[in-house]
């Protein structure tokens, strides 16, 4: 989910996260039934990195966070984030972050996200914010 529907136009190892196999992260997958068994509708991972990118037990970043079109404004995105970052409270994170693409800005405020500094453009995948949630 993360190649094909985050970043179908570059390689993927884009879509590899370097912490993905770090026995602190924590990768989510929600699924559903749309009429030819269950199948695997959303993802989303939290790594243990700080926005400066390094290994940290108490900030995560919130990567690859996608759903399956066909399921979209269902509230399954939110469900997931949520019960990641309940898992991030109880184990005593005390911040979570993304790079975020600018069209799920209100996604990211309604999680309780805050936009922080300039808007900026990552290669190959567009407009991007910064935001931060402070989980102290
Ligand atoms: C961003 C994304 C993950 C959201 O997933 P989702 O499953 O649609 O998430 P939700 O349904 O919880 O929320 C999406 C919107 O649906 C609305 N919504 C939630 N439940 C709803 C319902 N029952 N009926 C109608 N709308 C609903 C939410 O208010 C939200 O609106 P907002 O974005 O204007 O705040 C999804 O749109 C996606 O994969 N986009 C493409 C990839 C992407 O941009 N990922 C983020 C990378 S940073």
């Amino acid at each position: 989910m993360r190649r094909y529907l985050l970043r179908p136009m570059l390689a993927a190892a884009a879509s590899r996260y370097d912490e993905d196999d770090h026995p602190e992260a924590i990768h989510l997958g929600a699924f559903a039934d749309l009429g030819g068994g269950e199948e695997l509708v959303g993802v989303v991972s939290f790594l243990p990195r700080t926005e400066q990118g390094e290994l940290s037990t108490e900030v995560f970043q919130l990567q690859g966070m996608v759903t399956l079109p066909a399921v979209r404004h269902k509230g399954i995105g939110t469900k997931l984030a949520d019960y990641g970052i309940a898992i991030l409270i109880d184990g005593g994170a005390t911040s979570v972050w993304c790079n975020g693409r600018t069209p799920a800005r209100s996604f990211y405020e309604r999680l309780g996200f805050q936009a922080v500094g300039k808007e900026f453009i990552t290669p190959g995948t567009g407009p991007h914010y910064r935001f931060v949630r402070d989980l102290s």
